[in-house]
């Protein structure tokens, strides 16, 4: 039988604040809406999504050590942790999980100091810029990497 295979979207701080947050940048749909959507998504995929929002960098950390051996592909938007948490980095180092790292906004037209990501040069791509849809972008990129390596 084919394998489902178990993604990780993980979301960082403020992102649960979408749709009311600096809406010009980062949208008007709801964190909520978002979620109901990719979920959607993913069934169409046929694929678990399993996802978790934290405001807290530990939380995320620590989410990242207990998917190791199970989880086969990572979508992470750190938000403002992308910029500063090399706990994160040594996380995703520590569990060898390939990951896609994911901006809503293009990161590096804005303040200097979002041009940075200390997860970048380890990741299997980035997407960045294209609003929510950059969310499905990485779905659609991960499964279909996945499905070659199987
Ligand atoms: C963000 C960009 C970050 O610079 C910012 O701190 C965020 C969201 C994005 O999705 O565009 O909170 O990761």
């Amino acid at each position: 039988m084919k394998k489902k295979f178990n993604i990780l979207l993980l979301n960082g701080p403020n992102l649960n604040l979408l749709g009311t947050r600096e809406k010009n940048i980062y949208g008007k749909i709801s964190f909520t809406s978002l979620i109901k959507k990719l979920i959607k998504f993913s069934k169409k995929l046929d694929i678990n999504l399993i996802h978790l929002q934290s405001n807290a960098e530990h939380i995320l950390v620590e989410k990242i050590h207990t998917s190791k051996d199970k989880i086969d592909y990572i979508i992470i938007n750190p938000a403002a942790f992308t910029h500063t948490s090399i706990s994160l980095r040594d996380a995703l180092l520590a569990v060898n999980i390939p990951f896609i790292e994911i901006h809503i906004s293009n990161i590096y037209s804005r303040e200097n100091f979002r041009a940075h990501s200390w997860i970048s040069d380890i990741s299997s791509g980035i997407i960045c810029g294209l609003g929510i849809d950059g969310y499905k972008w990485a779905l659609k990129t991960v499964v279909k990497r996945l499905s070659i390596s199987q």
